[in-house]
């Protein structure tokens, strides 16, 4: 039964499911002197004449009787929710038996409700909550997908000034500039924090200011702590010379990057040198990026931090060794250093001059086109897909 007129944008469509007259005229009255949600009714007297409303796709809701003519019990509810798995489905059942309603929920209705105790205002409710609680459930499980296909870049040091945070937010340039999508720069190098320094993002708000305000963190809230680029990314700092004692508290850290995930196909990360912090986000990464220099004292200190972020559970396919400033220091080629590292060089990057510092201006990326550069770009659109994407 239609009501053949046009609804209002607010009014919620549900599909009542159910063969006793009295019990169904009942639903209707109540719900059409309902004070809060306006809520439309269709009534079918069975299953099938209800599958077919259902596949009109006109419906937000579906209250279900659990004994029908041509249905009984579980097998209604199993039915729907195949046909129609985004509609939540409110169970209507005479029986005052607990477990077979419970059951029900188990199998994916929202709610129950024991027809001789209902309410006007109870049958409302429960339909209001039901919809915001499938609302909710599936916007959860969107953001979850979204965040399974983000990714989350991590920068690490094999020693203080070999060029990790330079690298980090040259990378995360290129990467926005050339991808297009949303990027995050987070510096969590507690220990120097420059990151925020060479991108010119200067704000009060930090990482620490938004792990202690998990419970209201959502998007607007979120865009006041970043400092957003234009053409650059997004920068997340971090307040430095942090007690030890906090840097040691990261699980609160992992859980601002859990909300921040689904906002950005990508997140770089400057984690500076390996530290409690670091090693807590370490599973989260996607891909892990080892900067060092040719000199063969670095390579050692490569070497020993290899084993460690294995021993650390780091999968070895993760990682992957830059080498910077080659020219500079050059005791052995790259190719020399990844035979005697065992773990083969991934990029190589020259040494540059001052454009490196004077690559932003006001926030603003300068088109500073050296090898440098380049070859970060090509990174980014490695690591990114990008290539794979161009060729086709
Ligand atoms: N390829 C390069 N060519 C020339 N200079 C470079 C290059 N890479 C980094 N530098 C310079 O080296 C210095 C150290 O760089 P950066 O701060 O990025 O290193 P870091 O490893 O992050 O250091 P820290 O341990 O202090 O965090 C900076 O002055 C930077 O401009
Ligand atoms: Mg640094």
């Amino acid at each position: 039964m239609t009501s053949g007129t046009s609804l209002p944008d607010a009014a919620v469509r549900v599909l009542l499911i159910e063969n006793n007259p009295a019990d169904a005229g009942l639903v209707r009255s109540m719900l059409s002197e309902s004070h809060g949600a306006e809520f439309r009714v269709e009534w079918a007297k069975a299953l099938a004449p209800g599958m077919i409303l259902l596949g009109r796709g006109e419906i937000d809701m579906v209250l279900l009787d659990l004994s029908l003519p041509d249905s009984q019990g579980l097998e209604s509810l199993t039915a729907i929710r195949h046909a129609a798995p985004s509609i939540p489905v409110v169970v209507l059942t005479s029986l005052d038996d607990q477990d077979f309603a419970h059951e029900a929920v188990r199998c994916g209705a929202q709610d129950y409700l024991i027809k001789g105790e209902l309410t006007g205002g109870m049958l409302a409710r429960t339909l209001s909550y039901a919809m915001l609680r499938q609302r909710d459930q599936a916007r959860a499980l969107r953001a979850e997908s979204q965040a399974a296909l983000n990714k989350i870049a991590g920068f690490l040091g094999a020693r203080g000034g070999v060029g990790t945070t330079t690298v980090a937010c040259h990378f995360s340039l290129e990467l926005k500039q050339r991808s297009g999508v949303r990027v995050l720069l987070a510096d969590l190098d507690v220990a120097g924090g420059s990151a925020g320094f060479l991108m010119k993002a200067v704000s009060p708000h930090t990482l620490q200011e938004a792990a202690s305000n998990l419970e209201r963190l959502d998007e607007s809230y979120w865009n006041k702590i970043v400092v957003c680029g234009a053409d650059g990314p997004d920068v997340l700092l971090s307040r430095v010379s942090l007690a030890l004692k906090e840097q040691a508290n990261s699980e609160t850290a992992r859980n601002v990057f859990e909300f921040a995930r689904p906002m950005y196909p990508w997140i770089v990360m400057d984690l500076g040198r390996l530290n409690p912090l670091a090693v807590s986000l370490l599973p989260d990464l996607s891909d892990l990026f080892l900067i060092a220099t040719l000199e063969v004292a670095v390579l050692y200190e490569v070497k020993q931090l290899v084993s460690r972020l294995a021993d650390a559970g780091l999968n070895r396919t993760r990682l992957h060794l830059i080498v910077n400033q080659t020219l500079k220091h050059s005791d052995l080629s790259p190719t020399e250093a990844g035979k005697m590292l065992g773990v083969p060089i991934h990029a190589a990057l020259p040494e540059c001059g001052s454009e490196l510092s004077e690559a932003y201006a006001k926030g603003q990326l300068l088109n500073a086109k050296t090898e440098f550069r380049r070859q970060i770009g090509r990174l980014a659109e490695r690591v990114a897909g990008l290539e794979a994407k161009k060729s086709k």
